[in-house]
C-alpha cells in the first residue's frame, strides 16, 4: 500500500498542482477531497499551461483515474468548461477516467450570488473570498439543504430539492439586496448539467475502495492550504472547508488506516490572497521581486498575491496538524538574485517571543516576525536536477527549513516546467 495525502502548508498556492503532476506517473488514482472552484492548480508542460479548478491534476496523465470526492463542492458550469478545455487540449480521451462522487455537493448560481453580495455588505471586514460560492455551498451542506451531484441524475428529485430550498435562498438574496432566482432557470441549467455530467457521477467511494483492494497507489489531493483551514487557520479569514490531511478521510470516504504518508507542499517564501493576518508580508521591493519573479497572481481570480518571507511558524503548525512525513519545497528559483534571505522563526509580542501559531487572529495583532538571515545566491538554479547542482547557499537554506520544521524534504521544485525539479525521495517508491 502506498497512499499519500498532499496538502498545502501555507495559505494555498504552494504549487501542489505541479508536484502532483510530476508524481502522477507513479500513481493510479488521484482523489480531490475538499474545496471547490476556488482552487486553481497550474501545470506547465512545454509551452502549454493548464489551469485546473476542479478536475484533479492527475488528468494530464492518460492512465490515471481522477475522482472528485464527496468532500468537494462542485460548480457544474466550471467543471463542464474545464472538461471542454481538456478535450480541446487533447486530454481526457477516455471519459471514465473522471469520476464524480454522487455525494459531492453542488455550487449553484445562488451560492455565488450570496457569496458576492455578502462580501459587498461586509465592507472593510470582508474575507476577500474568491466569490465562487464556496462558503454558502458548505453552509447548505451542513444545514442539510444542499443539492448533491447524485440529485442531478434524477430530474424529479432535482426539481423537488430546488423547490424546497430556493425560497430560503431567495429570501437571503433579497435581504442582501440581490435579484431572486426563478426555479425554471435553475431547472433548465440542471437538465443541461445532467446531460453533460451524469456519465461521470458514480459511487466514487465504492470505486475507490475497489481500487484500494487491488493495491492501487492513491494520491489524495488537497486544495488551499493549512492556514486557510476553517478550524486550524486564521479564522475567520479562511476558506469554508477543512484543508488539513485529516479531511482526506471524510472527503474521500476512507479511514485513517488507509493513509501511509502526508506530503506537505511549501513555497520557499510565503504568499496569501485575500484578507487576514500575514506577519512576514513584504510591502517593499523584495515583496515586489517575489511577486514578479514568482508570477504571483491568483490562478482563479487573477488577484495579485501578497508576498513575504518564509514563515517557519506557519509551516511548523502545518507539520503538526497534518502529521507531515515529508515536504516538497517549491519555487526555490524565485529567491535567486536576493543578496540576503530571511526566515521567520517566531513572533515577537510586547513581552515575549512566541514560536507557536496563534490560535486567534487577535494574537496576530502587533506581532513582528523574528528573523534569521541567510546569504542568498545569484546563480540561475532552474536547470539543477540534483541537490549537488545547487549553490551552497541554496542547500543551506533548504537544510534550515528542514531543521526548523522537523520534516525531511523529498522534492525541490526549481521552475514552473514539469521537468524543473530535484527528487530526493519519491513518496510512492516505497
Ligand atoms: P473562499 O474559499 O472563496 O471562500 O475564500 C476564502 C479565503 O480563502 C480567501 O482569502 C481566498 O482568497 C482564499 N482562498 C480560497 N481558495 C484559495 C486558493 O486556492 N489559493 C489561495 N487562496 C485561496
Amino acid at each position: 500500500m502506498s497512499n499519500v495525502v498532499v496538502v498545502g502548508t501555507q495559505w494555498g498556492d504552494e504549487g501542489k498542482g505541479k508536484v502532483i503532476d510530476l508524481l502522477t506517473p507513479s500513481i493510479d488514482v488521484v482523489v480531490r477531497y475538499q474545496g471547490g472552484a476556488n482552487a486553481g492548480h497550474t501545470v506547465v508542460i512545454g509551452e502549454e499551461k493548464t489551469i485546473l479548478h476542479l478536475v484533479p491534476s492527475g488528468i494530464l496523465h492518460e492512465r490515471c483515474l481522477c475522482i472528485i470526492g464527496n468532500g468537494v463542492v462542485l460548480d457544474p458550469k466550471v467543471l463542464i468548461d474545464e472538461i471542454d478545455g481538456l478535450h480541446q487540449q487533447g486530454y481526457l480521451k477516455n471519459p471514465s477516467r473522471l469520476a464524480i462522487s454522487r455525494n459531492a455537493h453542488l455550487v449553484l448560481p445562488y451560492h455565488k450570488l450570496i457569496d458576492q453580495l455578502r462580501e459587498e455588505a461586509m465592507g472593510a471586514s470582508r474575507i476577500g473570498t474568491t466569490g465562487r460560492g464556496i462558503g454558502p455551498a458548505y453552509e447548505d451542506k451542513v444545514a442539510r439543504i444542499g443539492i448533491r451531484a447524485g440529485d442531478l441524475i434524477d430530474p424529479d428529485l432535482f426539481r423537488s430539492r430546488i423547490e424546497d430550498v430556493l425560497p430560503f435562498k431567495n429570501r437571503q438574496i433579497e435581504m442582501l439586496g440581490g435579484k431572486p432566482f426563478d426555479s425554471s432557470e435553475l431547472l433548465e441549467l440542471g437538465a443541461e448539467w445532467s446531460r453533460r455530467l451524469s456519465r461521470h457521477v458514480v459511487d466514487a467511494e465504492g470505486l475507490l475502495h475497489g481500487k484500494i483492494r487491488t493495491g492501487a497507489r492513491i494520491l489524495f489531493e488537497g486544495a488551499q492550504g493549512t492556514a486557510l483551514d476553517v478550524d486550524h487557520g486564521t479564522y475567520p479569514y479562511v476558506t469554508s472547508s477543512n484543508t488539513v490531511a485529516g479531511a482526506a478521510c471524510s472527503g474521500a470516504g476512507v479511514g485513517p488506516t488507509m493513509i501511509d504518508d502526508v506530503l506537505g507542499i511549501t513555497k520557499a517564501y510565503t504568499t496569501r490572497v485575500g484578507n487576514g493576518p500575514f506577519p512576514t508580508e513584504l510591502n517593499d521591493e523584495i515583496g515586489e521581486h517575489l511577486q514578479q519573479r514568482g508570477k504571483e497572481f491568483g490562478a482563479t481570480t487573477g488577484r495579485k498575491r501578497r508576498c513575504g518571507w518564509f514563515d517557519a511558524v506557519v509551516v511548523r503548525h502545518a507539520a503538526r496538524v497534518n502529521g507531515l512525513t515529508m515536504l516538497a519545497v517549491t519555487k526555490l528559483d524565485v529567491l535567486s538574485g536576493l543578496e540576503t534571505i530571511k526566515i521567520c522563526t517566531g513572533y515577537r509580542t510586547d513581552n515575549a517571543v512566541v514560536d507557536e501559531f496563534p490560535s486567534s487572529i487577535s494574537q496576530f495583532v502587533g506581532v513582528t516576525p523574528v528573523y534569521e538571515q541567510m546569504p542568498g545566491w545569484t546563480d540561475d538554479i532552474s536547470s539543477a536536477r540534483s541537490e549537488a547542482e545547487l549553490p551552497s547557499a541554496a542547500k543551506a537554506y533548504v537544510a534550515r527549513i528542514v531543521e526548523l520544521t522537523g520534516v525531511p524534504i523529498s522534492i525541490i521544485s526549481v521552475g514552473s516546467e514539469r521537468s524543473a525539479h530535484i527528487t530526493l525521495s519519491n513518496p510512492f517508491a516505497k
